[in-house]
């Protein structure tokens, strides 16, 4: 299984709530580099836009785990994030830098895995 990108879009995440940042532009460019979900709330709505990445088959045998990304509400980001995905993602590829900023730890439960 490749490394797939999880975008939450829902009550925050993708609504206008969040400012500043072209949501289905987001989406799209997403779309057309790496698989995507969409997923509705991940309850962590204080941290939209939130992206979750999930490993590769090859990234958890490596033992990675989801890494969940929020704040994700810049183009820069999301270009980084293709580049790391496609680049292998967790496990395979380290995190780069300045993706660092956006990684957060889910409060309440592990979903995205
Ligand atoms: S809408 Fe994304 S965490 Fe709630």
């Amino acid at each position: 299984m490749p490394c797939r990108v999880v975008v939450c879009r829902d009550c925050c995440c993708g609504s206008p709530k969040v400012t500043g940042v072209d949501h289905a532009a987001q989406t799209a460019r997403l779309r057309a580099e790496v698989p995507v979900r969409v997923s509705d709330c991940l309850d962590v709505c204080d941290q939209a836009n939130v992206i979750v990445v999930q490993p590769s088959a090859a990234g958890r045998a490596a033992g990675a785990r989801p890494v969940w990304l929020g704040l994700v509400n810049d183009q820069d980001a999301t270009e980084d994030i293709v580049t790391w995905v496609r680049a292998g993602g967790p496990g395979v590829a380290p995190l780069p830098d300045i993706l660092d900023l956006y990684v957060f730890t889910p409060p309440r439960r592990t979903a995205g895995s």
